[in-house]
């Protein structure tokens, strides 16, 4: 028999929720510590723990067939990729942030000025949209860090408690989007798993009503 191959991430703020939510839908992961790929009982299912910009591209290639993923990632680099339910947790923002003794009126203000990213495709979109040319800077992680050793003049990162922004004398000055974790599915998944996909849907609904 088939067995769906799921992704979650292996660490971060979205892997305790999502092993919760499988447990909730009655899947337990055999999840020997720093195993990457874990069998469950009770489900077709089979587990890879994965680094979160790594997972558009697997979907991608049919390596997992769906995936507990942060929507600010498909927003990044999977608008190609479908999603199936939205999960209603892991909620945060995909801000632009600048040093709070700025004076800030508009995205105006960013025009031509210097910006550090995790984000580049979601900022570039946004600013282009608003019709601001601005230089990017990509960093793969604490980029709050930027603007007070020099590097940006702002910064677009995830913003959820706000501490990270507080911590670092910044403040958020555009929210571009709102995300949450969400039930993402490859494009080449099999019509075998696209039907336990559908019974682990039924399930995940049933919880998602049960904790509201
Ligand atoms: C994430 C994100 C922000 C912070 C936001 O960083 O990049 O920096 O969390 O959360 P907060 O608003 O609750 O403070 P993370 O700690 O995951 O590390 P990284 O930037 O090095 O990846
Ligand atoms: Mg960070």
């Amino acid at each position: 028999m088939s067995k769906i191959k799921i992704a979650i991430q292996k660490s971060g703020r979205l892997n305790q929720d999502s092993v919760q939510i499988l447990k909730d839908c009655g899947i337990s992961i055999d999840n020997g510590k720093d195993q990457l790929k874990a069998a469950t009982r009770n489900f077709p299912m089979e587990v890879m723990f994965l680094r979160n910009g790594d997972i558009p591209q697997y979907l991608r290639d049919g390596v997992v067939d769906i995936a507990i993923i942060g929507e600010n990632v498909l927003v990044e680099k999977g608008q190609d990729i479908a999603i199936a339910e939205r999960l209603n947790f892991s909620k945060c923002k995909v801000s632009l942030a600048v040093p709070k003794d700025v004076v800030y009126n508009s995205i105006k203000d960013l025009d031509g000025k210097r910006i550090a990213t995790s984000y580049p495709n979601t900022v570039k979109e946004y600013l282009k949209e608003k019709g601001i040319s601005a230089d990017l800077h990509q960093i793969s992680g604490s980029v709050e860090i930027a603007p007070n050793i020099g590097l940006a003049d702002a910064i677009c990162d995830i913003v959820s408690s706000g501490s990270t922004l507080f911590k670092n004398n910044l403040k958020e000055v555009e929210v571009m989007l709102t995300s949450e974790a969400v039930l993402a599915v490859s494009p080449s998944i099999s019509d075998e798993n696209r039907s336990i996909l559908q019974k682990l849907q039924f399930r995940i609904q049933a919880v998602l009503k049960a904790r509201a």
